[in-house]
């Protein structure tokens, strides 16, 4: 009898410090994604040149149905999905039954891309009895097989820490300041964070800017969910300066649209916002045409509804360049450091 000799097996390798294993993936991911931001999944999908696979569909009685068409075995598979406000918890069921999907259909590596992370807010126990749901989310994504997620400013960065899997959070500053830099003075600018939270994340856009100087609006806030600021105080100068004020979430804008009067009682030129996540709940729209905010750039994170897109004082920034650039450099293990630079 004789014995079976394995053939040598032809290899992708063209580098022979790479592994085929490493080049065969750098050549083969798939992306996919729900229905939260199609336009800027689209536009991802462009920057990159690649196929976009929308695999969403609902059963009659609403519950998510999901086939992805093309084969993910031994591929990277890069889920897109915002699971963004008001339906957040559609958008997040879709994106767990896409992981399913995808893990059950042989994918080697599976990346969740959220622009915006729902739940993000609710990340420390802060009372007797709740819920942490950032860490929730975040521990069912991986117990259904995610290798690693890709988020942008999340709430807080701590987060990264519920769970063992490499999670990279980028900063919505790399889009949002190339866009503002022409509109104001740089030579007479303060950054302003809208309340302490922000004071790091202003750090970072003052050094974007090239500047050193902050100012901080200081709110003292009820528990209760979505409650109003209760008291506000103020620390820096910004008396015939050009402002710009930074937060990663807009809700109902009353913590932006606040602070914009204080600024102004206290004798800022003009007055600008960045944002990273526009929610735009409630009255957010009349109370940013109300302000004396001159215009609040936003990112593309949330798909916009109609009247958000055609406000005079809100310009959307999109966040599909960043993010094609990072899941191209995840893929390919390149370094995101120079991502964070400005
Ligand atoms: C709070 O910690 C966040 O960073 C935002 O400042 C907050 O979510 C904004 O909420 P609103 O627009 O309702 O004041």
């Amino acid at each position: 009898m004789s014995l079976d000799v394995e053939k040598p097996r032809p290899t992708l390798q063209t580098d022979s410090r790479e592994s085929s294993q490493t080049v065969f993936r750098r050549n083969d991911f798939e992306l996919i994604t729900g229905q939260s931001n199609p336009g800027l999944a689209s536009q991802i999908a462009e920057i990159l040149e690649h196929k976009l696979d929308s695999p969403i569909t609902l059963f009659k009685d609403g519950e998510v149905d999901v086939k992805i068409s093309r084969n993910l075995r031994r591929k990277h598979a890069v889920l897109i999905q915002s699971t963004s406000p008001p339906h957040v918890n559609d958008y997040y069921m879709e994106l767990f039954m896409m992981v399913d999907a995808a893990r059950r259909a042989s994918a080697d590596e599976i990346t969740a891309v959220l622009p915006y992370f729902g739940y993000s807010r609710k990340d420390r126990k802060d009372q007797p009895r709740v819920a942490l749901s950032a860490s929730a989310v975040a521990n069912i994504l991986v117990g259904l097989g995610v290798d690693r997620v890709l988020t942008v400013d999340i709430h807080a960065e701590q987060a990264q820490g519920y769970i063992l899997q490499p999670w990279d959070n980028l900063h919505a500053s790399y889009a949002l300041v190339p866009r503002i830099a022409p509109q104001v003075d740089k030579n007479n600018l303060v950054i302003i964070a809208p309340d302490f939270g922000a004071a790091t994340r202003a750090r970072k856009y003052a050094a974007a800017f090239g500047l050193l100087a902050i100012g901080m609006v200081y709110k003292e806030r009820d528990v209760k969910p979505n409650s109003k600021s209760n008291s506000m105080f103020f620390i820096g100068d910004v008396k015939d300066k050009d402002v710009v004020i930074v937060d990663d979430i807009l809700n109902t804008g009353s913590t932006m649209c606040d602070g914009a009067t204080m600024l102004e009682a206290n004798g800022a030129r003009r007055i600008f916002a960045a944002v990273t996540h526009g929610v735009f709940s409630d009255d957010a729209l009349e109370r940013i045409s109300a302000s004396p905010i001159q215009k609040v750039y936003v990112t593309d994170s949330i798909n916009q509804r109609e009247e958000v897109r055609n406000h005079p004082k809100i310009e959307i920034v999109s966040l599909a360049p960043l993010l094609a650039e990072a899941i191209q450099r995840v893929h390919t293990g390149e370094g995101l450091t120079s991502l964070f630079q400005h």
